[in-house]
């Protein structure tokens, strides 16, 4: 069922309201320092809109796992800071949003005013989904949005609760987009559609291969989950990382998906996993007993770009090597090269959040993709087939 969304509202009746703004913020920081603005940047175009037509916006959102108490380490402060910067207005900070002296101070906003919120997972409460700490959230607005994409698979106050007590609860312009992507790509994709699933491990991603097989014309494995699947055909798989309790479900889906599952067909191997080591390009049958496979090679890099250039739209979710370690980057960088070709050939091309998202980021190619999804998580269990708890709270569009 769609929801009812920000655009939605009467812009006129936002003028002098709180808007309790739920977004994910929870970015990288070390030693105060942010090491990617991305979902600060997200965030943007719906406090831009609301400050626009004269809202006081009042932003929750979680960073890291602190465990339900204050850790100065996980505080939001840093990211006050920078909002200030991005929006070029003081952002008032809330040191202790579920107290009444916040709520007093949000009565003070002026119109077009914004406040930030310390995190939300100092409160054990939050992670609890607890009505009695989303109540003292909801008493800083009168109405609430939701745009928090990236956590939108997590039932919590500040996600959840919080929306069966503060209404109008709509979804913001970020969360209306991210569910836009993804739901036309899997509800009504255009033909071929194709999925890149990699990373490490297989067992992360059995649910995703089987709600994606009955719909898309070609999934592509890479990463080192490959080799899991390499064990399941009786190859040789030397020291690379095999998951021996997955082998069978493996071949179980190898069966099950035919010519529609596309492997490896080479792959760069080498003695230990470091930046700059001595590799060599094996075929997939002759990987020596005392290597390890590190990233995809040429000739699958090849074949993969060859069906992603042909594709109508295309999902990837998962890195096709240890692309944090050059050379075995390489695998990565061309998938992420096709994604950019076939979206300027008129495909629709979407990056699932994490590693997908940074590898495309650190090859400058995220604004050659249809969409980069800021949630890792939640876009994965969204393209599973789960229903986001985040998104099931909101007002149903009438
Ligand atoms: C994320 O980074 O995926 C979201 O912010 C959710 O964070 P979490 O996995 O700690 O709930």
């Amino acid at each position: 069922m769609s929801k009812r969304t920000l655009a939605q509202l009467d812009a006129s009746h936002l003028d002098g309201q709180r808007v309790v703004v739920r977004v994910d913020l929870n970015v990288p920081i070390a030693d105060g320092v942010i090491g990617d603005d991305t979902r600060i940047r997200a965030s943007l175009p719906t406090i831009r809109f609301l400050r626009e037509h004269g809202a006081r916006v009042v932003l929750l959102s979680h960073l890291g796992r602190p465990k339900g108490k204050p850790d100065p380490v996980f505080s939001l402060k840093p990211v006050a800071r920078e909002l200030e910067k991005q929006l070029g207005i003081p952002v008032t900070f809330l040191p202790d949003p579920a107290s009444e002296a916040a709520a007093a101070e949000v009565r003070h906003l002026p119109r077009g005013g914004v406040a930030l919120a310390e995190n939300t997972r100092f409160y054990p409460g939050e992670e609890a989904n607890d009505r009695a700490l989303a109540a003292r959230f909801a008493a800083l607005g009168d109405i609430y949005v939701n745009d928090a994409f990236g956590s939108a698979h997590r039932a919590h106050a500040s996600t959840e609760a919080i929306a069966h007590q503060l209404k109008p609860a709509v979804a913001g312009f970020l969360l209306e987009r991210e569910l836009r992507f993804l739901g036309d790509a899997v509800g009504q994709p255009a033909r071929p559609f194709v999925a890149i699933l990699g990373g490490a491990k297989i067992s992360g991603k059995i649910d995703l291969i089987e709600a994606l097989l009955p719909k898309v014309d070609k999934i592509l494995i890479g990463g080192a989950m490959a080799c899991t699947f390499f064990r399941a055909m009786g190859l040789e798989t030397g020291k690379s990382l095999v998951e021996e309790d997955r082998v069978e479900m493996a071949k179980r889906l190898i069966d099950t998906a035919g010519d529609k599952l596309v492997l490896p067909t080479d792959a760069v191997v080498a003695g230990r996993l470091e930046a700059g080591v001595a590799t060599r390009v094996v075929k997939r049958d002759a990987i020596p007993a005392d290597q390890a496979m590190f990233d995809i090679g040429p000739a699958s890099v090849e074949h993969f770009a060859a069906i992603i250039r042909e594709a109508r739209t295309v999902i990837w979710n998962g890195p096709m090597g240890v692309f944090e370690t050059p050379p075995f980057d390489a695998g990565t960088l061309g998938v992420a090269h096709a994604m950019a070709a076939a979206t300027d050939a008129g495909a629709v091309t979407i990056i699932g959040g994490g590693d997908s998202a940074a590898a495309v980021a650190a090859a400058g190619l995220d604004d050659r993709v249809s969409h980069v999804s800021t949630g890792g998580g939640a876009s994965l269990e969204f393209l599973e087939g789960k229903p986001l708890p985040g998104v099931a709270a909101l007002d149903d569009a009438s």
